[in-house]
């Protein structure tokens, strides 16, 4: 398919257990296996990409603005080239890239943009080299690159097995369930601030691990809340579900507190919806909605349809109604045949 455009959209990813602490820092082994939901197209990538002999340079442009390629330590660019590169190696390539994308919401939003990023140019780059691989495989590419991403290549509930290999070869991402399994679950945003965070996600894996002694038993709790998870999930048991996912962001946000120098993520907001969460399931008598935090101050509420305006409601006069956005679960990426964001004549952006 090169000298062909190939287009896809794939979407972020919340963690119910989170990836926190890896085991292997270059390509991405985490310490603990995680799960999460994949979101619906409220938080979505668009990509093009196009390999070209013809092409005398890599590009990338998102939203309409050029890249610089140079720039490394800009988190896209690093994962962009680190995508190619390995890409390009399997295929026995060494032609160029121009590749154009579009997310649906603020990049630098705090809300996972790396993961439907890079998930989903690991995905359409894929194709375009025809590598012929499955889902899975191509979930071991995303992880190497970004992480959490590797478990937006399926939709529905979705595991991240850590894996025993020192290779990294059985870390991949597997479905649980798909999302038509149990629909009702949704996921209801509230965006607590926008502003680029203090401490990068990659530095703070990194710090925590290093300096927390309470992270030292974290893995072992993961792992186990890990298997509870998967149960509650395929038996639909939603407080149970509930109750693991709020300790579970409790505690990765414990060991980023208990590093040294501390890390916060969460803040004042972040901490007042969690005890209006908390209120309200107190006052329901069980839970019937879970906060759950990445690394940012962003609130992710996880609900079940029937009470989705109750939660817009309890978080909405918190962070503003424009800043709450609901998202059901989402399919995972797909290509979408005869859409392009690039001129393949004038080999350049639409
Ligand atoms: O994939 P990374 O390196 O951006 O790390 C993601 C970490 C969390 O979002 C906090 C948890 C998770 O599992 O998504």
């Amino acid at each position: 398919m090169q000298n062909d455009v190939v287009t896809g959209i794939g979407t972020s990813n919340i963690a119910l257990i989170k990836y926190w602490g890896k085991r292997n820092e270059d390509i991405n082994i985490p310490a603990n296996s995680s799960l999460s939901i994949t979101l619906d197209d409220t938080l979505q990538t668009k990509t093009s990409i196009l390999f070209s002999d013809k092409l005398i340079r890599d590009s990338l442009i998102i939203n309409g603005e050029e890249y610089n390629l140079k720039d490394t330590k800009n988190e896209v660019v690093d994962y962009t080239i680190r995508i190619l590169q390995e890409m390009r190696r399997m295929a026995g390539t060494n032609s160029k890239a121009l590749i154009v994308s579009h997310n649906n919401f603020p990049t630098a939003a705090g809300l996972a943009s790396s993961a439907s990023g890079s998930a989903t140019l690991a995905f359409v780059a894929a194709h375009a080299l025809d590598l012929n691989l499955s889902p899975k495989e191509i979930s071991i590419l995303s992880r190497k690159i970004s992480g959490s991403s590797c478990r937006s290549l399926f939709g529905g509930f979705v595991a991240w097995h850590k894996g025993e290999k020192e290779d990294g070869s059985d870390s991949l991402a597997e479905q649980v369930v798909d999302e038509h399994y149990w629909p009702e679950v949704i996921d209801v945003i509230g965006i607590v601030s926008e502003k680029k965070k203090r401490v990068s996600t990659r530095a703070g894996h990194k710090h925590t691990i290093r300096t927390s002694e309470l992270f030292k038993i974290r893995p072992e709790i993961a792992e186990r809340r890990f298997g509870k998870m998967v149960e509650a999930i395929k038996k639909k048991d939603f407080e149970t579900m509930a109750e693991i996912t709020m300790r579970d962001s409790n505690s990765i946000h414990a060991t980023m507190l208990d590093s040294y120098p501390p890390i916060f993520y969460m803040n004042d907001t972040s901490r007042e919806i969690v005890y209006a969460i908390t209120d309200l399931n107190e006052s329901e008598g069980k839970p019937i909605a879970a906060y759950t935090f990445d690394a940012g101050p962003n609130a992710q509420i996880i609900t079940l349809e029937k009470h989705r305006q109750k939660i817009v409601d309890l978080v909405a006069p918190i962070v503003g109604s424009d800043k709450v956005m609901v998202s059901k679960q989402g399919s995972g990426p797909k290509l979408l045949k005869g859409e392009s964001l690039i001129d393949v004549v004038k080999m350049e952006p639409k």
